[in-house]
C-alpha cells in the first residue's frame, strides 16, 4: 500500500472558506465551501452589461440561453433567433466534412459571428460563443495533438504539466476561432464499469483536486487572446452512479457528493473557471438537470459562482415532465446556456421558454441573471472587444496557421505520454530493451491509431474513422520502428521464433468507445480475456516460443488481466496515449548509448482489480484489496519479481441477477406495448449501436423505422412494424440493463411471436438472446421467415435450446432482430413460455 496524503472534504472546506469559518455541519448549504474567484466582478463591466441589457427584447434574451449544434443551425438562424452559442458535437466538423481544414472552422466561426453582430435588424450585436469538446486536445480537429485521456494524465502525477497541457490545447482551439471548451471533465471514477472512467484523471478526489484548478489556469490563462473558457463538468456526482451506469442514479449523502465528487469544483472554482456543465445523472433519485438546491444554492450562492451554467445535450428532457423543448424547471433551476442541439427542439424551447415567462411561471429576474451570467462570460473573454474570429490571432506571433499539431505541442504530448506509464511488472528486468534487439511486434493495438486515441477522436465513439483520418498520429509500431533497427511486425505472433527474435512486444487491450456505450453491463466482469479474447490468443503464442514478451496495455480502465499479465514478462499500462507513442518507446527502450533512456515515473490513479468482478475498488475504502493499490508503479533500478497471479476459472460474468428465477411466462411486448421491465430499441452502425429507445410514435434512424400498426385484432397501434433499409438491429432490453435469471425457461422454453411480413427478407435475418452483450445466442431466422412471407400474420415459435452460448440466468435481451438489408416485417405479442 502506498501512503496518501489524508485529505477530507471537511480540512478542504475550510482551506476554501472565506471568512465564513468552519462549519461543523454535514449537510445543508453551509456544509459547502464559499470560494473566491480569482476572478472578480468588475464594476464597470456589470455596468456595461446593464446597459446592454436595458436594450435587450425577451427574446433576444431567451435566445442568448440557447446553445444549438453546428449541423442544425445556420448563421441564418443565429441571427433570426438571436441564438447565444453553438456547439460541435463529438464528430461534428463545418460542413460535417471531417477533412476540415483550419481555415474551414475559422470560415464558419466567422458566418456565425457576423450574425451574431449584425444589427441591421435593429437588434443589439452580441459576440456568439462557440464551445468544443476538446478533451484530450482539439480532438474533433484533423492533425490536432492529441494528449492523453485523463486516466493517463492522472497516473502522471503532475500538475504543472496539467497547466501545460491546457494552455497548449487552448491554444489549438483558439487557433480555430473557438472560445470555450467542455473540459476538464472533474469526475471521480467510482465504478470502472463505467463508460466514462477515462475521462477521468482519478478514483481518489484528492488527486482530482489537485488537477482541477491547474488545468482551468492552463486552459484560461487571464483569458487573453489564444486562452479559452474552460468547463467544470459534470456537476455533480457523475462519476458516482451505481454500477457505473452512464446518466444514472447517484446514491449517496450530502457529505460523500460534496467531498468525494465535489472536490474537483473547489480549486476549480477558485481559478476561476467560468462555465460549469450540469450532469445527466441524479441526486438518490433526482436528475441533477432540474435540482435547484445543488444549483442555484449551492453552486451559485453558496460556492459564489458567477460564470454561466451550462446544460449537457438534451439533458433537460430527462427531468421529470420535462421534454427537451420544454423544461421551465430547469431554468428555474439556476441553469442559464441549454444544450439544445437540435433546430426541431431548440426552436420551440424558445417559444416555450417565451411563454413561460409571459405566463408567470419563470420570473423575468432568473431570465435576466442567465443573460447577465451569458455576458459576463462573453465580456470576460474579450468577445466584445475583439474582430471576427479569423482575425484576433492573425497578428499575434505565438499562434499561427502552424499552430493544430505544433511539433512544440506534440513534445509535451509525448511528454505526458511517457510520465503517463505505469509499469506493473518487469521480471528479470526485461525493460528496457536495447534498442539492438530483434523485436517482433504483435497485438492488435500495435499499429491502430484507433485503440491508441480511443473515444472523443474525430468521432464521438472513436470508431467508424479510417487510418486516413488521423493525421499526424504516430502508432506505437511507427515509434518502435524509429528506434530499432530490427522489426518484425506480426499481428497475430504466429511468425514469433525464438531463433529471430530477442523479444516480443505485444500491444492489447480496449477497442474506443465513449459515455454509456463504452459502460460494462452491471453483469459484465471486467476480465480483459473474455472482453478481448484475441489478446489472449497473441499472448499465448508469444509465450509458446519462448521469446520474452513485454505486453502494453491499451485502455480506458483498469481490467483484471491476471492470465495476459502471467502470459508476459513485462507489462506495462500505457492507458489512451493520443498521437505520441513515441512517449512509450522513449521508456521501454535504452537510450542510445544503452542503459535507462528515460524512467517510468507513472503511478496508477486507478486501483488494479485482483478479480474479475472487483468493482467498485477505490483507495480509502473498507476492505480494499487490489492487485495493484492505487499509486502503485514500477521504477527501473529495483528489481522486483511477480509471482505468477491465481487464475481463478470462472463461467458467468459477475452481478448475474441472484434473485429468484423468473417463473413464469415473460411477456416482451404485449396488448399493444412493451411490457415492464423490458423496453424496445433501435440501434444500427451510424449510431455506432447506441439503442435508441422507441417510446414515440414514430422512431427512426437512418437505417430503421419503427411505426406503432394495427395488429392482428385490429387492435389499434398494438403491433410494431420494423422497416429495415440497411444494417441494424431492432431489439427488447432490460430498462436497468441488468440480467434477469430466466433459467427455467431454458430446457424446455419456446420464444414466440406473432409475425406479418409482404415479401421474403433481402438478407438473412438472425434472431438473437443476448445475456449481456457481447454474450449472446443467435439463430438464422432466414428459413422460417421465407416460409411466412406474404401468407399474413403468422405465429412464430423457436425453441430457446437452439440458442447456444445463452447464459440464461442473466438475459438482459429476450428478443432481437438484425439484418443487414432490407426487410419489413411487423411484430406483436413476443414472450416466453415454458414448454
Ligand atoms: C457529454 C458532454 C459533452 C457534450 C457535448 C454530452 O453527450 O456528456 O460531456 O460536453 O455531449 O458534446
Ligand atoms: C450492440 C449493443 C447492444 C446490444 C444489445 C449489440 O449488438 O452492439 O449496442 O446494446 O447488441 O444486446
Amino acid at each position: 500500500m502506498i501512503k496518501r496524503k489524508i485529505a477530507t472534504g471537511f480540512l478542504l472546506a475550510l482551506s476554501f472558506s472565506a471568512g465564513a469559518g468552519p462549519s461543523p455541519k454535514q449537510s445543508g448549504v453551509e456544509s459547502w465551501p464559499k470560494i473566491k474567484s480569482a476572478i472578480v466582478q468588475d464594476p464597470a463591466m456589470e455596468a456595461r452589461i446593464s446597459e446592454i441589457m436595458k436594450s435587450m427584447s425577451l427574446a433576444e434574451k431567451v435566445g442568448q440561453m440557447v446553445q444549438g449544434e453546428i449541423q442544425h443551425v445556420t448563421a441564418e438562424d443565429v441571427k433570426a433567433f438571436h441564438l447565444g452559442s453553438v456547439l460541435n458535437g463529438g464528430g461534428s466538423f463545418p460542413g460535417g466534412d471531417k477533412q476540415a481544414q483550419v481555415s474551414d472552422w475559422l470560415a464558419l466561426a466567422d458566418q456565425y459571428w457576423a450574425a451574431s453582430m449584425d444589427e441591421s435588424d435593429g437588434n443589439m450585436g452580441i459576440p456568439i460563443l462557440w464551445g468544443t469538446d476538446a478533451v484530450h486536445g482539439h480532438n474533433n480537429v484533423r492533425g490536432a495533438t492529441l494528449f492523453p485521456h485523463n486516466i493517463g494524465l492522472g497516473a502522471a502525477r503532475d500538475p504543472d504539466l496539467m497547466e501545460k497541457i491546457g494552455e497548449i490545447t487552448a491554444r489549438e482551439v483558439a487557433a480555430t476561432g473557438i472560445d470555450w471548451t467542455f473540459a476538464p471533465t472533474l469526475a471521480v471514477v467510482r465504478d470502472d464499469r463505467w463508460g466514462r472512467s477515462y475521462e477521468g484523471y482519478a478514483e481518489s478526489p484528492d488527486l482530482v483536486e489537485d488537477y482541477a484548478g491547474r488545468m482551468v489556469k492552463g486552459l484560461q490563462g487571464s483569458l487573453e487572446l489564444g486562452r479559452v473558457i474552460a468547463t467544470a463538468k459534470h456537476f455533480i456526482g457523475d462519476g458516482g452512479t451505481n454500477l457505473g451506469k452512464d446518466q444514472g442514479n447517484t446514491e449517496v449523502s450530502e457529505a460523500e457528493l460534496r467531498d468525494i465528487h465535489g472536490r474537483g469544483y473547489f480549486p476549480a472554482l477558485a481559478a476561476g473557471v467560468q462555465s460549469v456543465m450540469i450532469t445527466f445523472n441524479s441526486w438518490n433519485g433526482e436528475k441533477v438537470h432540474g435540482y435547484k438546491y445543488l444549483i442555484q444554492d449551492v453552486l451559485k450562492d453558496r460556492m459564489g459562482f458567477d460564470g454561466l451554467v451550462v446544460s449537457d445535450w438534451n439533458g433537460i428532457g430527462q427531468v421529470k415532465g420535462c421534454s427537451n423543448s420544454d423544461c421551465a424547471q430547469a431554468v428555474l433551476a439556476g441553469i442559464d446556456l441549454f444544450m439544445i442541439p437540435y433546430k426541431a427542439e431548440w426552436r420551440p424551447f424558445i417559444e416555450n421558454t417565451i411563454a413561460q415567462v409571459q405566463g408567470g411561471k419563470i420570473p423575468m429576474s432568473r431570465i435576466d441573471d442567465a443573460v447577465r451570467r451569458i455576458l459576463r462570460v462573453k465580456m470576460r473573454a474579450g468577445l466584445f472587444d475583439r474582430p471576427k474570429p479569423s482575425q484576433r490571432l492573425a497578428d499575434t506571433a505565438q499562434v499561427t496557421a502552424g499552430t493544430v499539431g505544433a511539433t512544440e505541442h506534440k513534445n509535451v504530448a509525448r511528454e505526458a505520454v511517457r510520465k503517463s506509464l505505469v509499469l506493473l511488472k518487469n521480471n528479470r528486468n526485461l525493460l528496457p530493451i536495447p534498442r539492438s534487439a530483434r523485436v517482433l511486434v504483435a497485438g492488435k493495438s500495435a499499429d491502430s491509431e484507433a485503440n491508441q486515441t480511443g473515444g472523443w477522436t474525430l468521432s464521438w465513439q472513436g470508431t467508424e474513422n479510417s487510418k486516413d483520418d488521423y493525421v499526424g498520429v504516430t502508432t506505437v509500431l511507427d515509434a518502435i520502428r524509429s528506434v530499432s533497427t530490427s522489426v518484425t511486425f506480426d499481428q497475430d505472433g504466429s511468425e514469433i521464433n525464438r531463433k529471430s527474435h530477442d523479444v516480443a512486444i505485444v500491444v492489447i487491450g480496449e477497442t474506443p468507445y465513449a459515455e454509456g456505450r463504452g459502460d460494462l453491463g452491471a453483469a459484465d466482469t471486467l476480465e480483459l480475456a473474455k472482453l478481448h479474447p484475441e489478446d489472449l490468443e497473441v499472448l499465448k503464442r508469444v509465450k509458446a516460443s519462448g521469446v520474452p514478451a513485454v505486453a502494453i496495455y491499451l485502455g480506458g480502465r483498469p481490467l483484471y488481466a491476471n492470465k495476459e499479465i502471467n502470459l508476459s514478462d513485462a507489462f506495462v499500462a500505457a492507458w489512451l496515449p493520443g498521437s505520441e507513442a513515441e512517449g512509450i518507446t522513449d521508456v521501454i527502450f535504452q537510450g542510445p548509448e544503452g542503459g535507462v533512456n528515460y524512467d517510468f515515473t507513472g503511478k496508477l490513479s486507478f486501483s488494479w482489480p485482483q478479480e474479475p468482478c472487483q468493482t467498485p475498488l477505490n483507495v480509502g475504502e473498507k476492505a480494499y484489496d487490489p492487485l495493484f493499490p492505487y499509486g502503485f508503479g514500477l521504477e527501473y533500478g529495483k528489481s522486483s519479481t511477480l509471482a505468477k497471479l491465481p487464475e481463478p476459472s470462472r463461467d458467468f460474468g459477475c452481478g448475474q441477477d441472484s434473485s429468484s428465477p423468473v417463473q413464469d411466462e415473460v411477456r416482451v411486448h404485449d396488448e399493444g406495448q412493451t411490457q415492464e421491465p423490458w423496453g424496445m430499441f433501435i440501434g444500427d452502425p451510424l449510431n455506432d449501436w447506441l439503442g435508441i429507445q422507441v417510446r414515440a410514435d414514430e422512431v427512426s434512424t437512418p437505417s430503421i423505422v419503427v411505426t406503432p400498426v394495427d395488429n392482428e385484432e385490429g387492435i389499434q397501434w398494438a403491433a410494431r412494424q420494423l422497416v429495415f433499409k440497411g444494417l441494424g438491429q431492432v431489439y427488447f432490453q432490460s430498462l436497468d440493463g441488468a440480467g434477469r435469471n430466466l433459467e427455467t425457461f431454458a430446457e424446455a422454453g419456446k420464444l414466440s411471436f406473432q409475425a406479418k411480413l409482404p415479401e421474403v427478407p433481402a438478407a438473412d435475418v438472425q434472431l438473437r438472446i443476448d445475456c449481456v452483450y457481447p454474450c449472446i445466442g443467435s439463430i438464422d431466422l432466414t428459413p422460417r421467415l421465407n416460409e411466412i412471407a406474404g401468407k399474413g400474420w403468422q405465429t412464430v415459435t423457436v425453441p430457446l435450446s437452439e440458442f447456444d452460448g445463452v447464459k440464461w440466468n442473466r438475459v438482459d435481451t429476450p428478443f432481437l432482430i438484425t439484418t443487414s438489408d432490407a426487410l419489413t416485417i411487423t411484430i406483436d405479442k413476443v414472450m416466453w413460455e415454458k414448454g
